[in-house]
């Protein structure tokens, strides 16, 4: 290779090695073996060479082309080497560093029972529904069929808030049983709604909260009779507290908005001072219920002579109470870790009852 081609190969190489980016090593490409570049120009120039020197002068110049194309390819690979190392090391995880803690959190006894109770009725065919705390005096009361002078208004010890200019005032829902009254108004029956919700009475002891938990199921249909009532809390209860055979009891009382109406009975032992859910000498009063009032149901624009169906309501705390031991109500709103440790439960996990039954 004559001296001016050496030359140009080391300096060619020279610059191959000193090009720190890819891109830089690209503009050296080009510079020597592009169409306009150093070698390119040199190999057009071939025709004007003397004959019998154009054969050595083409295999030089081949070779120079070669050197410089070998130079650029390990170049790229060492780049790319380079390349990789700086992102493996930027991306690179400490897997000697502590994992996060897990939450703290967990579910509620009241969210839990919430989530059993929906679930067995929505598997009855009951849908959630739900209602505002601040109810008009008209559904609490007045649809419920429980007149202004009613004594049933001062039994709820309701808490009522300031009224408006030339309004009734408002109360803080005394039950969930308002909710049946905005069901039937809201949406033509045949119907089947679960309510749970939170509720409120001036009554503060040991087992009396000022806000609790109710939760409301209604089903109203044509030919919808107290047997339907009874098979669908029985099965209820059965379901609710686990026990196949428990003795369920239909004790008559009375509601303004059902009739006839009944009170639910679930069969427990107080053996040893203990008290067990199951079969036993002992009954504990666990809901109320009844056949949807004829009054009440014209009151929302229903024919009483054409739909008919049942209601009841129950208190969420007391049945939580009963099914996982719980001794004392005030305990569910002070906000205890330690407590909510011992009877939470994890989040996500699938109500228990309904996947047993299925297994
Ligand atoms: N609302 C009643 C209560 O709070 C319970 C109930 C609901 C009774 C529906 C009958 C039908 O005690």
């Amino acid at each position: 290779m004559s001296d001016e081609l050496t030359a140009l190969r080391d300096e060619l190489e020279g610059a191959v090695l000193a090009a720190g980016s890819l891109e830089a090593l690209e503009d050296v490409r080009v510079r020597a073996l592009g169409r306009r570049g150093a070698v390119t120009e040199l190999m057009k120039s071939l025709g004007k060479v003397a004959p019998e020197e154009r054969r050595e002068r083409g295999q030089a110049l081949n070779r120079l082309k070669q050197a410089v194309s070998d130079a650029i390819d390990a170049r790229k690979a060492a780049l790319a080497d380079v390349e990789l190392e700086r992102r493996l090391a930027a991306e690179r995880i400490d897997i000697t560093l502590p994992v996060r803690p897990a939450p703290e959190g967990s579910l509620h006894p009241i969210s839990q029972t919430i989530d059993e109770i929906t679930q067995i009725f929505g598997e009855m065919g009951f849908r959630w529904a739900e209602g505002p705390d601040i109810e008009d005096d008209w559904y609490n009361f007045t649809a419920l069929n429980i007149p202004p002078e009613h004594p049933a208004r001062q039994e709820m010890d309701t808490f009522y808030l300031a009224a408006e200019e030339g309004r009734a005032r408002p109360v803080l829902r005394t039950h969930t049983s308002p909710v049946q009254i905005r069901t039937m108004l809201s949406e033509p029956p045949p119907l089947r709604v679960i309510v749970p919700g939170r509720t409120y009475r001036s009554d503060h002891d040991a087992t009396h909260s000022p806000m609790f938990h109710q939760v409301e199921g209604l089903a109203i249909g044509r030919s919808i009779h107290m047997g339907h009532l009874k098979g669908c809390l029985i099965a209820f209860c059965r379901a609710f507290f686990g026990v196949a055979d428990l003795p369920v009891r239909f004790r008559p009382s009375h509601f303004p908005f059902t009739e006839p109406s009944a009170e639910v009975d679930i069969g427990c032992t107080r053996e040893g001072g203990q008290l067990r859910i199951g079969a036993g000498g002992d009954w504990l009063e666990i809901l109320g219920s009844g056949m949807v009032h004829p009054k009440v149901i014209a009151n929302c624009g229903l024919d009483p002579e054409e739909w008919q169906g049942f209601a009841f309501g129950m208190g969420i705390e007391r049945i939580a109470m009963l099914k996982y031991g719980i001794p004392d109500l005030r305990t569910m709103y002070d906000s205890d870790l330690r407590w909510l440790r011992h009877y939470g439960f994890r989040p996500l996990d699938i109500p228990g009852l309904i996947a047993e039954a299925a297994e």
